[in-house]
């Protein structure tokens, strides 16, 4: 059975001001009003067939918010309490290990909680595309045709067809520009989407083999777990040793039984501002407006309010996003360089 896994860790910087890091972006209703990130990958399972209680994992900190917000979409599911943030191969170990005891035959969906898909109906026949191969101890990812030669993406060249995919010949995790650009223009290259299929023992199986670091610190952290009312908690001293490592650089770019299964439901990483333009732009402006906004003469942008008038005029190809103590304005194409905001103010404390 598949057991779906949410990963909901991460901080979300390069959309500051709105995504802070008490509040990051899965959390908050950043495209369908009232609807979180969170709670739109939540409500995308009811699209699959046969699966089992969904684990979200996530930092402690933000525990009440994703209980509340399970509470309020109707969706139960177990949360799974990480101490400190070690990336997603040591998250989604614990998943694993947890897994593994309820079924040994478990299939763990690993999903950000960070995406959005439109066509739900197409996620769900990929996914079941992809469980025949996951059932033969497979790694299965799910690829995406690129549109441009993204650097926050890892890329897969696709070999031979197998099953409803095909092999993996080549997985590299967040590119050079230069790099990028050839495999765009190779054409047998496909994005990682970022989500993944597969048996939480071939999982474990792949960290021995070429994580072993990681499968450790996270069988010790495992083992010290606490049930804290309805959280699942580690505990703290033997999850901080762990090496923070993404799966893909930890075991994607690695391994052997990797298989892609091509998919093109509308997907959308929400990771930065211009991601959000794209999904939202709308009219002959093609301007993102959200909030209480008034334009004149105002192309290509996007404007979002979360507490005062905004007012722009005559400008193009901006990003203006206002929140209560910060404001942001910002070349759209230079907006993934949000975070670099984000860690100077972390420095300058
Ligand atoms: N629980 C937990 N703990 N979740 C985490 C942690 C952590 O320490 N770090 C990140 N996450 C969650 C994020 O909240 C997000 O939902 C998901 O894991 C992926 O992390 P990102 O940090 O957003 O990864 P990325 O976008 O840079 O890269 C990944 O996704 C791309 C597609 O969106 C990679 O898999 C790329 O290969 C892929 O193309
Ligand atoms: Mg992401």
């Amino acid at each position: 059975m598949i057991y779906p896994v949410i990963l909901s860790g991460g901080s979300g910087s390069r959309l500051w001001p709105v995504s802070r890091e008490q509040h990051p972006k899965q959390f908050l209703s950043l495209h369908r009003p009232g609807v979180s990130l969170l709670q739109e990958t939540a409500q995308r399972l009811s699209n699959l067939e046969e699966t089992g209680t969904p684990l979200i994992v996530c930092n402690e900190q933000h525990r009440f918010m994703v209980a509340e917000q399970m509470h309020q979409s109707g969706v139960s599911a177990q949360i799974l309490l990480e101490p400190c943030a070690r990336n997603t191969a040591p998250a989604l170990a614990l998943a694993a290990l947890l897994a593994v005891q309820i079924d040994p035959d478990a299939e763990l969906l690993s999903m950000p909680a960070d995406h959005v898909i439109k066509d739900e109906q197409r996620f769900a026949t990929a996914i079941k595309q992809g469980l025949g191969l996951a059932q033969q101890g497979k790694l299965v990812t799910f690829g995406i045709t690129p549109s441009s030669a993204h650097t926050g993406y890892g890329y897969i060249k696709r070999g031979q067809a197998d099953g409803e995919g095909f092999t993996v010949s080549t997985f590299v995790e967040k590119p050079d520009p230069e790099q990028a650009r050839t495999y765009v223009e190779n054409g047998n290259y496909l994005w990682n989407s970022g989500i993944f299929l597969f048996g939480a023992n071939a999982y474990i199986d792949a960290l021995r083999q070429y994580a072993p670091d990681i499968l450790e610190a996270c069988e010790h952290a495992f083992a010290s777990r606490q049930q804290d009312l309805d959280f699942l908690r580690i505990k703290s001293e033997m999850f901080a040793r762990c090496r923070s490592e993404s799966i893909d650089y930890a075991v994607m770019e690695h391994t052997k039984e990797a298989v892609v299964v091509p998919m093109d439901p509308g997907w959308s990483d929400i990771g930065a501002w211009d991601a959000l333009y794209d999904l939202t732009a709308e009219g002959e402006d093609g301007n993102a407006v959200h909030g209480d906004v008034i334009t004149d003469n105002v192309r290509n942008s996007l404007i979002r309010s979360e507490s005062r008038l905004v007012a722009a005029v005559g400008v193009d190809h901006l990003v203006i996003v206002e929140t209560a103590d910060a404001v942001l304005v910002a070349d759209r194409n230079d907006v993934q360089a949000t975070k670099h905001i984000v860690h100077r103010l972390k420095e300058e404390g």
